[in-house]
């Protein structure tokens, strides 16, 4: 079957110079990495380009805060954003940076071509003015009082508080962040992108029919409002490229931003003799262009960029595949709570693949937000990739390698590799829809039916009758060649896994190569692929989180006296939802350290006449024997839970933010173990 190749030219959102990495980014990320890898197992020509986006004001002041220059700074971000990237298995073909002489040209030559069509305009508006630091000030850099609620310290454009948005000149006494100047109202020249003049090339793209869905909505949406004028320009000083023929006048950040995909594939095209930048962007190209984005950046990405490209004679994009938001354990991710996550931090405790694999399990083509329980995400990963993949090799191999000569048999019974292979284009069409989570339950409803089978035919046991081992060489065997399949299917998520495989099958997983014949096939030797999450390393992470929040607090928010500041009273609950609760007065009778556990400590609580045991992370905050005789309070109704160390039957109650700053409650004296607290 002649197959032509497709040439594809693949971008994720550029993430901003001025902070790390976190796992909200990495959605994305570890989203365009496994279709862009798809796309290359199955031959096409698919390049994976992104860059760092490194202009604008909060750039410009992070870097004078820290006394550095915003060129120092960038390069640093960008040098621990690749780290992390690279570490998290994310292959771009080119990594660049939007301050960088390709986009420098193609942005002006953009602008250039957009004033010569007509396309902008220059306005002079009124602004606000920090008199102190002789700048305007973007609306995020005004703060003061909410015209609304009257709620203090409310940023420029909206408030949290009351969630109004307003304009800056119409906040209560308004504050520059800056320097804490008052602002004053100051005239400027601006340059303004004519947007209107392209409401109908606009909605013909949205007619086309190939949207998804909720952008298409979105976009009527927008239509309905009525496109504005936007302002491209702002004044000095700024961090950013000087429009041309406009001296002191610099692009806004978002206006060179996505310019900066061409311009990291540019940077690529000059690396490489065998790629032609007009070839994919040219009015007339055959190739294919997409971008991955979140959704908060939809605006610029389904107006702004087709507008700016079309104005100025370039093809548009293929399309933009839009993500949700990535929330962690139900809610937002929180610094507070621990659940802001970075990369980093992930990374020093947890392998990338787990995560790759989890977010893959719960994605689909749709906006919505994908949350990240990090109970289920243990649990998920455990059952599937332990318990299902890599157990379907971890107990067949050892028999091939010793009782077989290390080689597969003449496979008699096909029905289960056929199987596995009918859903060929069924997983094919997952990946190529960025149905992954439809892909990974494809996936692991045939390793069930491998585990069922090789469970049912139980090699362990025929290996010890010398007449059926041949029958043990053809289960094994058959579960090997399942594995090997499903490794391929799985190599565009776990692309670590899939090289250990290839060192143990011997052979380069292909999508080529799925219905190979594997007679006599030798392998090597099962080496362990991959450890269980561990809960523990999970809290370790939370806490970890939490930590690095203390380290790098600024000043100004050591004014935050109360722990309501960032944890509010929750939800009212009834009366009937407190006395589910069954919290009991207990007697710490024995407290032990638990061996290769870092945070627990093993409790045995005497309720007055039953003992129950709990493991607390109290460890970094008590030593066991300080604790032996004190009477707490537990939560004796709660599930018991099974840990890796043993079951714990219940929870005591402590205060604090974790770490050395934890303290378990103690009643007055006089209670007595068992007693109720109600
Ligand atoms: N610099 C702009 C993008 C310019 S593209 C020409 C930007 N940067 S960002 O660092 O704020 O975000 C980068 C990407 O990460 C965006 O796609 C954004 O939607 C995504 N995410 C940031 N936080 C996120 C979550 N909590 N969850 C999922 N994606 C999130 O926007
Ligand atoms: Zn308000």
């Amino acid at each position: 079957m002649a197959e032509t190749k497709r040439k594809i030219l693949l971008t994720y959102a550029l993430p901003y110079a001025n902070g790390s990495i976190h796992l909200g980014h990495m959605l994305g990320f570890i989203k365009t990495d496994i279709w862009s890898r798809y796309q290359k197992l199955r031959g096409n020509e698919c390049h994976f380009v992104c860059a760092d986006d490194a202009h604008g004001t909060p750039i410009m002041l992070s870097a004078q805060k820290m006394g550095i220059s915003p060129e120092e700074m960038i390069a640093d971000v960008q040098k621990e954003h690749e780290q992390d990237f690279s570490d998290f298995g994310i292959d771009f073909d080119n990594y660049h940076t939007t301050h960088s002489e390709e986009n420098r040209e193609l942005a002006s030559s953009i602008y250039l071509k957009l004033k010569e069509n007509g396309h902008i305009k220059v306005k002079t508006i009124s602004q606000l003015f920090d008199p102190d630091k002789s700048m305007f000030l973007p609306d995020r850099f005004v703060k003061g009082t909410c015209p609304k609620c009257k709620s203090d310290d409310q940023y420029g454009d909206n408030c949290d508080a009351c969630g109004a948005t307003y304009s800056p000149t119409e906040l209560i006494n308004p504050k520059s962040a800056v320097s804490g100047a008052t602002p004053i109202m100051k005239d400027s020249e601006h340059y303004f992108f004519d947007l209107p003049a392209f409401e109908g090339m606009l909605k013909e793209w949205v007619h086309s029919g190939s949207l998804q869905s909720e952008m298409a909505n979105k976009l009527n949406e927008w239509f309905g409002q009525g496109l504005q004028q936007w302002d491209i320009s702002r004044d000095d000083p700024y961090f950013g490229f000087e429009i041309p023929e406009a001296p002191g006048k610099y692009f806004y950040v978002w206006l060179d931003a996505p310019i900066g995909y061409m311009g990291s594939f540019k940077n690529l095209c000059d690396k490489r003799d065998d790629l032609n930048f007009d070839e994919f962007w040219d009015k007339d190209s055959k190739a294919e262009v997409y971008h991955f984005i979140g959704k908060d950046i939809m605006y610029f990405h389904s107006l702004f960029w087709p507008a700016l490209l079309d104005g100025s004679g370039y093809r548009q994009p293929t399309n933009v595949y839009t993500h949700g938001f990535v929330t962690v354990n139900g809610s937002k991710m929180s610094k507070s709570k621990g659940t802001f996550i970075k990369a980093r931090t992930y990374l020093e405790h947890l392998q990338p693949e787990y995560l790759r694999y989890y977010y893959a399990a719960k994605l689909s083509s749709r906006i919505d937000d994908l949350d990240l329980n990090l109970e289920d995400f243990a649990q998920r990963v455990n059952s599937d990739l332990v318990g299902k993949l890599v157990n379907l090799a971890s107990r067949t191999a050892g028999f091939i390698k010793k009782r077989f000569d290390g080689k597969l048999a003449t496979i008699s019974d096909m029905s289960l590799i056929t199987q596995a292979l009918e859903k060929k284009d069924t997983i094919a069409e997952c990946y190529e829809g960025r149905e992954f989570g439809k892909g990974m339950r494809e996936i692991m409803a045939l390793a069930d039916v491998a585990n069922a089978y090789v469970a049912e035919q139980a090699p362990w046991q025929l290996v010890k009758d010398d007449e059926k081992l041949p029958q043990a060489h053809q289960v094994c065997s058959i579960a090997l060649n399942m594995f090997r399949i499903l490794a391929t299917y799985l190599k565009p998520v776990l692309p670590k896994l899939a090289s250990d495989v290839e060192a143990f099958m011997n052979t380069e997983l292909l999508w080529s190569n799925l219905d190979a014949d594997f007679s006599q096939h030798e392998i090597n030797a099962f080496k362990p692929m991959m450890q269980r999450v561990d809960m523990d390393k999970v809290e370790a992470m939370v806490a970890n989180s939490k930590e690095n929040l203390e380290a790098t607090q600024e000043p100004e928010a050591a004014k935050t006296t109360s722990p309501l500041d960032h944890d509010p009273i929750s939800e009212t609950i009834n009366f009937d939802d407190f006395a589910k609760l069954d919290l009991r007065i207990a007697r710490i009778a024995k407290a032990e350290h638990v061996e290769k556990a870092n945070k627990l400590l093993k409790l045995q609580l005497d309720l007055g006449g039953e003992t129950k045991q709990v493991f607390a992370g109290i460890k970094s905050a008590y030593a066991p024997e300080a604790l032996e005789g004190k009477l707490t309070v537990m939560v004796a109704n709660l599930e018991p839970r099974k840990m890796r160390f043993g079951m714990s039957e219940g929870m005591v109650l402590a205060a604090g933010p974790g770490g050395k700053d934890l303290w378990i409650l103690e009643p007055h004296d006089g209670a007595q173990p068992g007693m109720r607290v109600k």
